[in-house]
């Protein structure tokens, strides 16, 4: 027996007309698309961190200036994130994404805010980690080494508040010019950069997408904003996916033939992907 779709029946005449149009689709996911794979989403109730007697609020710590002042402690707190985020399994939203692409093939391309790397590990080829990615670092010195992978013999796990030792503290040391390497990820006092993380291919997907789908994010940062913002200027429809109202849900509901899918991303993006492929949903 096939899941009952979630989607009311005029969104899915107006989202199945969508996607027969033909075109370019653009899908932008966040934090909440990983959620109920058990990573906490950013703003979520997961909230401090504590670092020595202090509480940090994940923005304070995920900067620049952060990491100069005290790279051990952000680095315990990414080799703790990256373990989560291995322990974690993709769940039925990422596998929907990724039949989505193998139906769409040149006319998808998944934006991505996450840096846990499950679209990756679901088979999501066509992506733009926006954010970068925590499995991965480059040289803080800006050497020129990576983004690569994170050397082997680090911790696998990590509990929050564990020192490193002093051989995980030689490795994560630039193999070529012997600075710190630092977390593959866009801080919070930095910007974006196409170079590394594909911004202006991101903009330029926006510019072309003759559809765009939003699931689980809450519209605080400024390029999947700017992302939003154009296509709903060109007139273009957008879908989105969330359990909360926001800026997203609430663009997506002005503009002509878009919708806003209020529920969890494991319940709703399955349906929404067997309606955009005239499949049936958890095909
Ligand atoms: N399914 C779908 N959406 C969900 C679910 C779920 N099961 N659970 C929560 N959400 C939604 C929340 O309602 C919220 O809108 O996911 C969104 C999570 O918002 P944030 O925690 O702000 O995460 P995100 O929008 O991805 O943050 C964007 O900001 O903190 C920086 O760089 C960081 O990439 C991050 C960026």
């Amino acid at each position: 027996m096939a899941a009952e779709v979630r989607i009311p029946k005029a969104t899915q005449g107006a989202v199945a007309g969508l996607a027969a149009r033909g075109g370019p689709v653009l899908v932008l996911t966040g934090a909440g698309i990983s959620a109920e794979s058990g990573i906490p989403t950013f703003r979520g109730p997961e909230g401090f961190w504590r670092v020595g007697s202090r509480n940090y609020l994940p923005q304070e710590l995920a900067t620049a200036a952060a990491f100069a002042r005290m790279p051990e402690a952000l680095w315990t707190w990414y080799l703790h994130r990256r373990g989560v985020c291995a322990a974690a399994a993709p769940n039925p939203a990422h596998a929907a994404l990724v039949r989505l692409e193998r139906e769409l093939r040149s006319r998808f391309l998944l934006v991505t805010q996450n840096v846990d790397g499950l679209h990756a590990r679901a088979g999501q080829e066509r992506v733009l980690e926006i954010h970068g990615n925590l499995h991965l670092a480059r040289c803080a010195a800006g050497c020129g080494h990576g983004p690569a992978p994170l050397p082997a013999g680090l911790p696998q796990t990590l509990a929050r508040d564990t020192a490193l030792d002093r051989a995980a503290l030689d490795l994560l040391r630039c193999p070529r010019c012997g600075a710190w390497l630092r977390p593959h990820v866009l801080w919070f006092d930095e910007s974006y950069r196409e170079d590394l993380y594909r911004s202006e291919s991101a903009l330029a997907a926006a510019a072309r997408a003759e559809l765009l789908v939003v699931i689980g994010t809450s519209g605080a940062t400024t390029l999947p904003a700017r992302i939003v913002g154009e296509v709903a200027r060109r007139g273009r429809p957008i879908v989105a996916v969330d359990p909360e109202p926001g800026p997203f849900p609430e663009a997506a509901q002005r503009t002509p033939g878009g919708a806003f899918l209020r529920g969890r991303a494991a319940e709703l993006v399955p349906a929404l992907v067997a309606v955009l492929t005239g499949a049936e949903p958890g095909a």
